[in-house]
């Protein structure tokens, strides 16, 4: 009898024949720590935030995005929200290499210079969608700008500043690797760096050639001197809005993320561990974080299921039927995704939530 072997599939669901990505617009503006520049895509939307992405370091908002806003089941999402897509500074397609001393902003400051871009778009409120240091600076601006974050989905935050044993560590790890490696360690686990997947011969090649590598290492250097965020239950200084977190169970910063996980809110946070994606969930799992991110929307209020797809409907009963995300929660809520069947399934505190997917 044939033997059954597992397969590690990357979803793909392109755009639709016919369907076509909405035009963009890039702008930069001036800001107290430089210049930043963003990627508009869509018009403001009635009574709607936008929607305001923040990628990760080695990325720019294309390669970090891209996957997961061009996802076919993501369309019936973004077509509700008007997008922008940030890149750090120095990050965006074409920069050109800071001369030498420059001193690039801390991630406070990136924090800082979101302001600027809201006042320009004339933007009161956002959904922040961030990754690693991007998550990062979104969760410092939620803290600083509460009144304007209706939610945020953190995926592989680590919100704490590194020890000095993470220091040691980086330290050693820089006398053997360079800064492409390093920052791919950041990026992927060892798993997948060392199984080379086109994905990570993809992104491999990305860092290790980009013409503003210079600048990179300059954002790397910002996220490895980040402070603290100091969240803690029961503390003033907390996320006050609706929160997604979402990690892969392999990803190299699961324990930070479980960590952050207990220190915020638990009626405002939901943790979403998924199986089978590596580092980075948004490019391997567009299709699954596309239905979390619809549940989280629907939980704030945004996605009446009348918008939804027929199956869409389906899946969101199962989960409403298990679990309340209007918003009136008593405690955190854990999604786990299993990889067998593709069925999500809940881990501890043993709050039971079944999606297929
Ligand atoms: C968007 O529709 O928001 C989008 C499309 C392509 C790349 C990145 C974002």
């Amino acid at each position: 009898m044939a033997e059954l072997r597992e397969v590690q599939i990357t979803e793909e669901k392109p755009l639709l024949p016919g369907q076509t990505p909405e035009v963009a617009k890039t702008h930069s503006v001036e800001t107290p720590y430089g210049s930043v520049t963003f990627t508009v895509y869509g018009t403001p939307k009635p009574k709607r935030p936008a929607i305001l992405t923040y990628h990760d370091v080695g990325l720019n908002c294309k390669s970090c995005f891209q996957p997961l806003f061009q996802f076919g089941d993501m369309q019936e999402i973004i077509q509700n929200f008007v997008r922008v897509h940030v890149d750090a500074p120095g990050m965006e397609e074409g920069a050109p290499v800071f001369p030498l001393g420059y001193q690039y902003p801390s991630l406070d400051q990136l924090a800082d210079m979101i302001p600027c871009i809201l006042q320009y778009l004339n933007f009161s409120t956002i959904i922040g969608i961030g990754v690693g240091a991007g998550a990062y600076v979104l969760s410092r601006y939620a803290l600083t700008h509460p009144d304007t974050v209706e939610g945020l989905v953190l995926i592989n935050i680590d919100p704490n500043a590194k020890g000095w044993m993470d220091w040691a560590a980086h330290k050693l790890t820089g006398l053997t690797s360079s800064i492409p490696e390093m920052i791919l360690g950041h990026l992927f686990s060892q798993e997948e760096l060392s199984g080379n997947s086109e994905l990570i011969q993809k992104y491999r090649n990305i860092i290790t050639h980009a013409p503003n590598l210079d600048n990179i290492e300059l954002y790397w250097n910002s996220y490895n001197n980040r402070r603290d965020l100091n969240f803690g239950r029961g503390s003033d200084i907390t996320l006050k809005c609706p929160v997604m977190l979402v990690v892969g169970d392999q990803a190299p910063h699961e324990d930070a993320v479980v960590e952050c996980n207990s220190k915020l809110d638990p009626t405002q946070t939901s943790f979403l561990k998924m199986a089978d994606s590596g580092g980075q969930p948004q490019l391997t799992q567009p299709g699954k974080l596309t239905e979390a991110f619809k549940y989280f929307l629907q939980g704030m209020g945004y996605m009446a299921s009348s918008c939804m797809t027929r199956l869409s409907r389906s899946r969101t009963a199962s989960l409403t039927s298990a679990a309340s995300i209007d918003g009136n929660r008593s405690r955190s809520r854990t999604l786990s995704q299993s990889s067998e069947s593709g069925t999500l399934a809940s881990g501890p505190p043993g709050h039971t939530m079944e999606v297929s997917c």
